[in-house]
């Protein structure tokens, strides 16, 4: 089966390939991956700061249907053999939701075949699997693993027991943790999306010249908060007036320093609960070096496998939406949707899958 995803979230427009039959006879899942186009607003968005839900729906409408035809060719398929049309149905912003939406059904209608809406973030979670270090074996092993998704929506904790079954351990009481980065680089002056400049500006820091807060970190859930730390930050902003350089890399360096260690303390804490002994880490802030290092000391002292998805699967991608499709398609059948009702979920928890 012949899956194409369509990722229309936020302020990327990605479509992918995914060619189901590699999952189903349990070869490396990322084979399965035929083609992948990206298209990222972010450039855009830049000179407002942040994401304008209308021109990120415009921009989808105007870029779709090009990248579709470059990922059929990459794929060397036609769009009269693709089987299934994935698409993201929420959560995400409702107008931009409502293009991807527009397009998998009416090509879907137009060609008598079926569609499947995504959650996001379900697409995220399983986006690991699709690690070319999985090289040598299929995924299937892995279950039940511990995921960590940490977006600029969500930060959140779940047992993933099977495809479809997720239980959530613990998620963010406010902020998410990309928005906290997004947040503290506006704070820093710096440029949008804020996550990567803040962790490069961080790199030139000097540690322990500010102490931060590490809100819950000691709680006895799994739950977390970065509100609080995000308004440590102004606090230290206002306090400082005029920035220079150095002060602004000190204090990039301490709120990633606490990011990390209230993320990290909080997996060590899930692992031990569930006994799990796989920590898949999905959603764009996985991208965090600072992150990734604070997990590899954790790895070596518990012994656990930590997967990644490759770097650019870790932000909104369409190759997630296409892999989601097709597992669960070949795990329910049912699920394939011939309906042409525009059923978007702008606000949708995992919860409710
Ligand atoms: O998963 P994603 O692409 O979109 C959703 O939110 O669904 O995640 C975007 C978030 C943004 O908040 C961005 O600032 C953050 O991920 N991010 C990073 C890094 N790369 C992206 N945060 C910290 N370090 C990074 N290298
Ligand atoms: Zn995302």
């Amino acid at each position: 089966m012949y899956i194409l995803g369509i990722e229309t979230s936020c302020d990327e427009t990605g479509i992918a390939v995914y060619d189901s039959r590699f999952w189903e006879s349990k070869q490396p899942a990322y084979l399965g991956l035929l083609g992948q186009s990206l298209f990222s607003q972010v450039k855009m968005h830049e000179l407002y700061g942040g994401v304008v839900p209308e021109l990120a729906s415009r921009d989808h409408i105007r870029v779709s249907l090009p990248l579709i035809e470059d990922c059929l060719k990459q794929s060397q398929l036609q769009l009269q053999e693709i089987d299934a049309f994935a698409y993201t149905k929420g959560p995400g912003l409702a107008g931009a939701l409502l293009v991807g939406t527009s397009i998998a059904k009416s090509i879907a209608f137009g060609l008598s075949k079926k569609t499947i809406g995504i959650h996001h973030l379900e697409g995220h979670l399983l986006s690991p699997l699709l690690s070319p270090e999985l090289e040598s074996s299929s995924p299937h092993h892995l279950f039940p693993f511990l995921a960590l998704l940490v977006s600029g929506g969500h930060t959140q904790i779940m047992l993933v027991k099977d495809i479809g079954v997720y239980e959530t351990l613990g998620e963010t009481l406010d902020d998410a943790a990309g928005e906290a980065f997004d947040k503290t680089a506006k704070l820093l002056g710096l440029s949008y999306p804020g996550g990567p400049a803040v962790s490069q500006l961080a790199k030139k820091g000097t540690v322990g010249k500010f102490q931060l807060p590490r809100p819950l970190m000691h709680s006895k859930n799994l739950d977390f908060s970065f509100a609080g730390l995000k308004t440590a930050v102004l606090t230290q902003v206002k306090l400082k007036g005029v920035m220079d350089e150095q002060f602004k890399a000190d204090l990039a360096l301490a709120f990633v320093d606490a990011v990390v260690d209230v993320l990290c303390k909080k997996v060590k804490d899930a692992l031990i609960l569930t006994g799990c002994k796989t920590l898949v880490v999905a959603g764009g802030v996985g991208a965090n070096s600072q992150l990734r290092d604070g997990f590899k000391t954790l790895r070596e002292k518990t012994n656990t496998h930590v997967l990644y998805p490759p770097l650019d699967l870790c932000t909104d991608n369409g190759a997630m939406i296409a892999f989601a499709g097709a597992v669960k398609l070949l795990q329910n059948p049912t699920l394939a949707d011939t309906s042409l009702g525009f059923d978007v979920l702008p606000r949708w928890s995992l919860s409710e899958l």
